[in-house]
Formats: structure tokens, sequence, C-alpha cells
């Protein structure tokens, strides 16, 4: 007999405990992973130890912000009887093989990946020169390789992390022996989600609409969010187009009512208090069942470390497996 799950491809993806997330990880992220899911054998894990690398000197929230973006990606629909959800500092494994990694990762490979120098430059309020940060992406490869997975989905940004994975893993079996396969960075295109100020969304602009926000909180951060600059009174015909309520209209509301805004808009037959509120409405409506998917979990949080606990033992067995390899490739048997 053939078993389905074992001759999918496998992808492996982590993300940042951040907290509770916003439409821009569930139009972006979450719906991609919700995707994958179905045709490939999925594994999703929280990288606790990669949100240390900047957060090391305050660690107070860790916990609450692991179990908040799990609740989410349950919430969402990610199926732990489809994919499996893991978390990252239970499996020393990982360490194990950053640490073999690390030994043969030539520094110049590091202090060239663009996020280093970028993040060094941007985030001034904590000291980065550390070796965990730099390490960063040497991680990230060890989280990869050792599920040997073949795809990695991931945004642009992440790519050159990708990318360094694979020269590790060449590196690695140029000096030991074929253990690891190259993975590949599987790239979908994300629609563009603006915050309520016009950036992208992100938790640090403070610009944000959760996932878990109410109706009544997603009603009020819509009517305050910026429009089209340049439609300054209600008369005035607006551009949908550079507009942010409208990248939301076009993500959440039915087809019917992102053609009229389309139309409305410019020429004014629409305003913006109006145009809000239709969004508000469809957004709420798509937000309610994955709220009501929340509600349990919320109750009970221990629910969402079953899962986790669950996941962590099914990554193990890859992750074990690939580390005796590991060590007989090196010779530290
Ligand atoms: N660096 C990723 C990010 O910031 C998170 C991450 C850690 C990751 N390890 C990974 C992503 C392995 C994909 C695969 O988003
Ligand atoms: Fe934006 Fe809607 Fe106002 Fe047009 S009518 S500018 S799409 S909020």
């Amino acid at each position: 007999m053939t078993n389905p799950q074992k001759s999918r491809p496998r992808i492996l993806s982590g993300m940042r405990p951040t907290g509770k997330l916003h439409l821009g990880h569930l139009a972006g992220v979450l719906q991609n992973w919700i995707k994958l899911q179905e045709e490939y054998e999925s594994y999703h894990f929280v990288a606790d130890w990669h949100a240390l690398t900047t957060d090391y000197a305050d660690t107070s929230e860790l916990r609450t912000n692991t179990v908040e973006m799990v609740m989410d990606w349950l919430a969402v629909g990610l199926d732990p009887a489809k994919a499996t959800f893991f978390l990252q500092s239970r499996l020393p494994e990982h360490a194990e093989l950053h640490l073999l990694f690390s030994m043969a990762t030539p520094l110049g490979w590091l202090e060239r990946v663009p996020t280093y120098k970028e993040q060094l430059d941007n985030i001034r309020d904590r000291d980065l020169h550390t070796y965990g940060f730099l390490g960063y992406p040497v991680l990230q490869a060890a989280d990869i390789l050792i599920y040997k997975a073949h795809f990695v989905p991931v945004g642009e940004d992440q790519v050159p992390h990708v990318e360094l994975t694979r020269e590790i893993a060449r590196r690695f079996n140029g000096f030991y022996g074929n253990v690891f396969p190259e993975p590949q960075a599987l790239l979908t295109s994300t629609p563009r989600v603006r915050g309520t100020d016009g950036r992208r969304m992100s938790k640090s602009y403070g610009n944000s609409i959760l996932i878990s926000d109410p109706p009544e909180v997603v009603r009020e951060k819509a009517a305050a969010m910026m429009t089209d600059p340049a439609r300054k009174r209600r008369t005035d015909p607006g551009n949908p187009d550079i507009c942010p309520v409208f990248d939301l209209h076009k993500i959440f509301s039915k087809k019917e009512t992102i053609d009229q805004v389309n139309r409305e808009c410019r020429t004014a037959e629409i305003g913006c208090v109006d145009c809000k509120k239709l969004m508000a409405q469809h957004l709420n409506c798509a937000l309610a069942p994955i709220q009501e998917r929340r509600e349990p979990y919320e109750k009970k949080p221990q629910q969402v470390w079953d899962v986790l606990e669950a996941g962590t033992n099914k990554a193990r067995k890859v992750a074990q497996a690939t580390m005796a390899e590991v060590r007989a490739a090196v010779k530290l048997t």
C-alpha cells in the first residue's frame, strides 16, 4: 500500500513568535500554508531561538507570543491532522546541527547576507553585534536541512537565507559525503497589504488590523484608515489603486463590491466613510469563522501546547534520524 503522506515533497517553514498575527500574515503567509498542507508534507515551527537573536535581553513575552501566534495558525485553518507544528527550542538537534555547520561556514558568507547589514543599520535600540545574530542564517540552514526539506515557502526577503542554506549543504556534502539535498525557496505572489497609515502592515509600525480583532475594533480601525490623500472632499473623485482600503476590499470583499468601489470611487459616487464601512463588513464576515475557531483555544490554551508537543514529537523522529547520519558522516560516532 502506498502512503500518500510519505510520497509528498516536504516543505518546512518557520515563523518568529511575534504574538497575535495581522491581516498581512493572513493574506500572505497563512493562506499559502493552508494551500500547501493539502499537497505537501508540511512542517511549520515557532522559531523561538531566532526571536532571541534580536530579543535576547527581554524574554518575558516569549511564551505568550508563541501561544497567541499558534492560536492564529489553528484558527485560520491550519490543521494538525494535515501538517506538523512544532517548537524549535524543544529540539536540541537543531542546535547541534547549527554548531556543526558553524564550524565550516566562512564569516564572509554571513557578513554578505543582505538582511544582516540592513538590520544592523535599522535596529538601533538593541546591540546586534552578537555572535548569535551573525549566525542567524546558519541556524536557519540547520532548521531546513535537518528535515531534508525540498521546498521552503518564504517571502522574497528570505531568499538569500535559502541560498545560503544551499551553499552550506553543498559545503557539508563536499567535506563529509552526500547527506543533504539542496532545498529550494517556494515563492508565491502575495497580495499587497498596507496598514491603517498606508505603510506596509507591520506590528512594529502599530498600523495593524489583527486576525483576532473583534468586529467593533475592525470597524474603528477601518474608519481611521488612510485613503487616497488627494481625495480631500466627499465630492473629489478618488483613485482606489493607491488606497489601502481598496487593498483590503480586493482581498476580503466579494467581486460585485470590488467592482462597485472601483467604479464609484473614481466618480465620487461613494464616499470614503461608506466605503470603509463596507470593507469592514466584508472583513468581519471573513474573520467571523476564524474567530469562532479561535475561541476554544483561547479558553484552553493548553490545547495549543498539546498540538505543539505532538508535532514536536513527530519532528523529533526526523531530526534524530538526520543527526545520526550527520554524526556518522562527521565521524563523531
Ligand atoms: N528567518 C525566518 C523569518 O524571519 C524564520 C525562519 C527561521 C525560517 N528558520 C526558518 C523560515 C526556516 C523558513 C525556514 O521569517
Ligand atoms: Fe479609498 Fe474607498 Fe475612499 Fe476610494 S472611496 S479613496 S477606495 S476609501
